[in-house]
C-alpha cells in the first residue's frame, strides 16, 4: 500500500503539468458548475454563494467600480474601499496645491473629520443583473450592417433606462459575444466619496513609466478612499451630515503571504479585450495604427515632461493627464511588439482557416473572411487620417477644445436653430471651456500644436491632407518642410485666439456670431482638420465600423455553435468578472527565472536620489534600515513582500482589483499586466501572462508604520 501510494506520489509530481496561465475573465453570475469545480481544484474553498448570490451578502457586494474605469472593494464595516493609487491619481492631484503637495508627500486621514472630499469620484456597486437577449433581438431582428450599428446603441440605452424606471438604480445593458448576448446590470452609484490616505507618490508610483507594464516591479500602488451615505444610508451627495456607507459585506484582510503555486481569485471590471479580432485586424494594428498612436504620444509626452519637470505646480497640473497618455502609450508599443513575436497574426489566420472548415457549406459563415478582406481594403488608406486626427491634431488641447466649437457653429448657422438649442449649446461650451483652461498648459501645447501639424504634412498622404491649409501656412509662415514654419503657426495660434483670452471669451458668449469663430486662429485649425475628416473619411470610418461589427457578431455566432460543448467566457467590457489562477513565477525569455515575489530590499536597490521616479522618502529608508517590518515582516525571506505575481487573466479596469485567497481574504491588489505579454487584450499567452500584483502586507506596513495610520489599520479585520 505504501509503496504504491509513495510510488504515485512520485508520479504526480513528476507528472504534474506545469501551471500554466489561467485564461478567463468569467461572468461571476454566470459561473455554471464546470468553472466552480475548476476554481475548487485549484484551491478555491468557499461556497458558489460567497462567491456571487442575490439573496446573501457575499464577496462580490465587497467589489466596486471606482471613478470611471477601475476597480475598488470594500475592506471594512465603515466603507473604507482600497483602491490603486494610479485610480485615486486624479483626486489625490486634485486635492494637493504646491503647499500642500498630498501627490509627493502622501496624505493620511486621522479621522474622519479629516478625510477629503473627492468630487467626481463615485463608487458603484452592482444590485441586479437579467438577460434581455431575447427583448433586444426582438427589436434588432433583420437590420443591416449600418442600421445595427447606428440604432443597437440607442435600443440598449433605452432599454437599461426603462428597466430602472422608479428606482434609484442606474441602468447598464452590456452586448456580450459580439452582440450576441444581452445582459442588463443595475447599479448604485454613491457620490459622497472622501480622500482617506495615500503613499507619497514616490512610494505610490515607484518606478513611474520605467518600470510600468513591467515584472519585476516594486510599487506600492494602493491608495484609501471611504463611501458616505445621508442618514438614511441613500446614495447622496457631498454633505458635512453624509454618513459612512455600512456596506453589505466587506473583505477580511490575510497578513499570511503568499507561497509560489498558491490559490489567487481576481474580482473587478475588466475594461475591453477583443479575443476574438481577426487577422485582419491585427495586421492594421500592428503596421499602422499602434505605430501611428505611439509616435504621436511620444511627442505629446515629451513636450508635456520638458515643463513637469521645471516647475511644480505644473506637475500637479499635468500628472494625471500625462500618467494617462503615458500608460497607453507603452502599452501600445509593448502590444506590437508582442504581437509580432507571438505571431499573432498568423495564429489567426490558423484559426479562421480551422473556421472555415467547419463553416463549410453554411451559407452564412462560408463568405466571413473574404469580407473581413473587403472591408479592411477599404479602410486601410484611411486609418490614419483618422489616428494622426485623434492622437495628432487633437492631442494639442487648444485644438481640442476648438474642434468643441465646431458644434456651436453648426447650431448657430442652422436656419431654424431654436434660441433654446443654442443656449444649451453655450452653457455645455462654457463649461467645457472653463475645464480646458484649468487644464491647458500654454508652453507645453505651444510646443505640441507646432509638432502634430508637422507630423500629419509628413505622415498623412498628401493627397488626404485638409484642402488648402499647408498652402496658407506656406503663405504665412513659410517652408512646410521645416519646424520653424510650424513653430511660427503655432505662435500665431496662441496670440489669435478668444478662447484664453476671459474678457474676449465672455463678450462672444454674450453675443456669439460666426464671424468671430472664422477669425479665430484655434477654430480655424481645429476646423481645417475636422471639417476635413468629417466630409471626406468619415464615411469611410462609419461604413467600416458598421460592416466590422456586423461581421463579428456573426463569426462570435459560428465560433459559439462550433464549441457548444466547451464553457466560454465574454470578452472583457467593464461587467463584473472573476479571474481565478495561482501565485506563479515565470521564464520571460531564455535562461531567465522571474521569482513570483518581490521585496523591499528589491525597492532599495532601485532607489536612486532625487531620481524623478526611484526616489524614495526618508522615513522609509529609515524603517528599513531599522528592519522595522512589525507584524507585516514575511518569516521566509524575513524582509517585507513587496509585490508578487499570479496567472490570473485581467485588463484595464481591473486596477484596483483585489486579489482574493481561497477563504476569500484580501491578499492584495491587482494593478498591473506583465510586459511579455502585452498582446493580451487580442491574444492570451497561457505561459507569459502574469498579474502584477501589491502585496496587501506592505500595503498594510506603509499605512502604518510609513504613515503612522494606525487609525485605518485598527478599521481592518486582519487574519
Ligand atoms: N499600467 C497600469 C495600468 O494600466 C497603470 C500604471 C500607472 N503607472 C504609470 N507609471 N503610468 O493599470
Amino acid at each position: 500500500m505504501k509503496r504504491i501510494s509513495i510510488f504515485f506520489l512520485a508520479l504526480s509530481l513528476v507528472c504534474k503539468p506545469l501551471l500554466k496561465a489561467d485564461e478567463g475573465m468569467w461572468l461571476p453570475m454566470l459561473l455554471g458548475e464546470q468553472v466552480y469545480a475548476d476554481m475548487v481544484k485549484k484551491g478555491l474553498k468557499v461556497s458558489k454563494e460567497q462567491l456571487y448570490s442575490m439573496n446573501q451578502a457575499c464577496i462580490k457586494d465587497a467589489i466596486i467600480i471606482f471613478g470611471g474605469g477601475c476597480t475598488g472593494e470594500i475592506v471594512s464595516k465603515e466603507g473604507l474601499i482600497f483602491t490603486n493609487h494610479h485610480c485615486g491619481y486624479a483626486a489625490i492631484a486634485a486635492a494637493s496645491s504646491v503647499s500642500h503637495n498630498y501627490l509627493r508627500d502622501g496624505f493620511w486621514a486621522r479621522n474622519k473629520q479629516e478625510e477629503i472630499s473627492s468630487p467626481g469620484v463615485n463608487a458603484q456597486f452592482l444590485v441586479k443583473i437579467s438577460d434581455v437577449t431575447d427583448k433586444v433581438n426582438e427589436k434588432i431582428k433583420g437590420m443591416s450592417a449600418q442600421e445595427l450599428s447606428a440604432k443597437l446603441p440607442g435600443i440598449l440605452t433605452e432599454m437599461a433606462n426603462k428597466e430602472v424606471e422608479g428606482t434609484n438604480y442606474e441602468g447598464r445593458v452590456a452586448s456580450m459575444f459580439k452582440a450576441n448576448q444581452f445582459l442588463f446590470f443595475a447599479y448604485e452609484r454613491y457620490k459622497d466619496v472622501r480622500l482617506v490616505g495615500a503613499p507619497p507618490e514616490s512610494i505610490g508610483k515607484f518606478g513611474g513609466d520605467t518600470d510600468n507594464w513591467e515584472w519585476p516591479r516594486h510599487t506600492c500602488d494602493f491608495s484609501v478612499f471611504r463611501v458616505y451615505t445621508n442618514k438614511e444610508g441613500k446614495s447622496a451627495e457631498y454633505s458635512v451630515d453624509n454618513i459612512p456607507l455600512k456596506p453589505k459585506y466587506y473583505l477580511p484582510v490575510s497578513i499570511k503571504g503568499v507561497k509560489d503555486g498558491d490559490f489567487a481569485m481576481i474580482y473587478g471590471y475588466p475594461g475591453g479585450t477583443n479575443r476574438y479580432e481577426t487577422s485582419f485586424g491585427v495586421k492594421l494594428k500592428t503596421d499602422i495604427d499602434n505605430p501611428s498612436l505611439v509616435g504621436l504620444r511620444d511627442v505629446r509626452l515629451k513636450f508635456m515632461f520638458e515643463e513637469m519637470k521645471k516647475d511644480d505646480q505644473v506637475k500637479l497640473q499635468l500628472a494625471s493627464p500625462y500618467a494617462q497618455i503615458a500608460n497607453y502609450w507603452k502599452f501600445f508599443d509593448g502590444e506590437t511588439k508582442q504581437l509580432l513575436k507571438f505571431k499573432t497574426f498568423e495564429e489567426k489566420q490558423t484559426n479562421e482557416a480551422t473556421f472555415l472548415t467547419w463553416a463549410k457549406g453554411k451559407s452564412e459563415y462560408e463568405n466571413l473572411f473574404n469580407d473581413y478582406q473587403k472591408i479592411y481594403e477599404a479602410w486601410r488608406p484611411y486609418t490614419k487620417q483618422r489616428t494622426y486626427l485623434n492622437e495628432g491634431i487633437f492631442g494639442s488641447p487648444i485644438l481640442a477644445f476648438a474642434s468643441q466649437l465646431l458644434k456651436l457653429e453648426a447650431a448657430l448657422i442652422k436656419k431654424d436653430a431654436a434660441k433654446d438649442e443654442i443656449a444649451k449649446t453655450l452653457e455645455a461650451i462654457n463649461k467645457a471651456r472653463a475645464a480646458f483652461v484649468k487644464a491647458e498648459n500654454v508652453a507645453s501645447d505651444k510646443n505640441i500644436l507646432g509638432a502634430v501639424v508637422q507630423m500629419f504634412y509628413n505622415d498623412v498622404d498628401a493627397a488626404q491632407h485638409p484642402k488648402g491649409f499647408y498652402e496658407w501656412v506656406k503663405s504665412k509662415f513659410g517652408d512646410v518642410k521645416t519646424a520653424k514654419s510650424y513653430s511660427a503657426l503655432s505662435d500665431y495660434v496662441f496670440s489669435n485666439n478668444f478662447i484664453l483670452d476671459s474678457v474676449k471669451w465672455k463678450s462672444f458668449i454674450a453675443n456669439p456670431d460666426t464671424a468671430s469663430l472664422h477669425k479665430d486662429a484655434a477654430f480655424i485649425v481645429a476646423a481645417a482638420f475636422n471639417n476635413n475628416f468629417n466630409n471626406n473619411y468619415l464615411k469611410y470610418f462609419t461604413e467600416f465600423s458598421a460592416q466590422n461589427f456586423y461581421l463579428g457578431k456573426t463569426y462570435l455566432k459560428g465560433i459559439l455553435e462550433m464549441n457548444k460543448a466547451k464553457k466560454m467566457y465574454p470578452d472583457a467590457n467593464f461587467t463584473m468578472r472573476v479571474s481565478y489562477g495561482n501565485v506563479k513565477s515565470y521564464k520571460p525569455r531564455d535562461a531567465v527565472n522571474y521569482s513570483y515575489i518581490c521585496t523591499l530590499n528589491g525597492v532599495l536597490d532601485k532607489y536612486k536620489p532625487g531620481d524623478y521616479e526611484f526616489d524614495l522618502p526618508p522615513k522609509l529608508l529609515e524603517l528599513a534600515k531599522n528592519k522595522d517590518f512589525g507584524q507585516y515582516k514575511d518569516a521566509t525571506v524575513n524582509d517585507i513582500v513587496v509585490g508578487y505575481i499570479t496567472t490570473n487573466d485581467i485588463t484595464g479596469g481591473n486596477s484596483g482589483s483585489p486579489v482574493i485567497n481561497g477563504k476569500g481574504e484580501l491578499i492584495g491588489l491587482a494593478f498591473d499586466g506583465n510586459y511579455e505579454a502585452l498582446s493580451h487584450k487580442i491574444a492570451f499567452d497561457k505561459d507569459l501572462n502574469r498579474t502584477i500584483c501589491v502585496d496587501v502586507r506592505y500595503v498594510l506596513w506603509i499605512i502604518d508604520k510609513l504613515g503612522g495610520a494606525t487609525n485605518i489599520i485598527a478599521e481592518l479585520d486582519l487574519k
